[in-house]
């Protein structure tokens, strides 16, 4: 069955453009983003890898690692860093697993045989520090990702792992949130003072900080 929000995520130790690596060694207490791109010397995949290089001091910033996969071996993920660097002036800072053997690709369901038997598809496996799955993402091959989405996610799940509210559409940081439906309005006078009731079941509140 397919991975879904809240299992564990799947251990695995695979050979990377750096080095060895363990998941959850790599990992550490730290969230981790594991992400997939079908094929290497590709159009989109060459500016995703380049987009992700770029927002390595955001992932930094929100204590999240990142990793890449794809099922072609390392050799050839270093060959095609310096494509990735002259097409989006960023080279993959980060871990780039080769896979040839689909074993992790296996471990995470990336291959989706009615979409293609061979390649992986564009996943997002966001991973808390619990190494449980708390977010999936699934595109087709021909749609690159937007990962400022996937840092307003992070944004969103980092917040809402530490306090009880969530966050509406769009929300970006620093807007208002909602207080979940979990807290009774006795607590919601305590914890979030001046709270706003825009319908008995929509509390909104600034968001909280801390
Ligand atoms: C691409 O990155 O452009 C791509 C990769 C595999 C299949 C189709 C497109």
């Amino acid at each position: 069955m397919a991975l879904q929000l809240g299992d564990d995520a799947p251990n695995f130790t695979a050979d990377t453009t750096e080095g060895t690596i363990t998941l959850y060694d790599y990992l550490g207490d730290s969230w981790g983003i594991l992400f997939s791109h079908p094929r290497d010397f590709t159009p989109v995949c060459t500016t995703e890898l380049g987009a992700v290089a770029k927002l390595k001091d955001e992932f930094d910033k929100r204590n999240t690692k990142v990793l890449a996969v794809s099922v072609d071996p390392v050799d050839s993920h270093s060959e095609w860093s310096q494509d990735i660097k002259d097409v989006t002036g960023s080279s993959p800072n980060y871990p780039i697993i080769g896979d040839p053997d689909r074993k992790v690709a296996d471990l995470y369901g990336m291959i989706h045989p009615n979409a293609n038997d061979t390649l992986t598809v564009r996943s997002v496996f966001v991973i808390g520090p619990d190494k449980k799955i708390k977010l999936t993402l699934t595109y087709p091959a021909s749609t690159g990702r937007n990962f400022d989405e996937v840092l307003r996610v992070l944004d969103s799940l980092q917040l809402t792992a530490k306090h009880q509210v969530a966050t509406p559409s769009d929300w970006r940081p620093g807007q208002d949130v909602i207080i979940t439906t979990a807290v009774s309005d006795e607590d919601a006078a305590q914890r979030f003072p001046g709270y706003t009731t825009v319908k008995p079941y929509l509390r909104t509140t600034p968001q909280p900080t801390g």
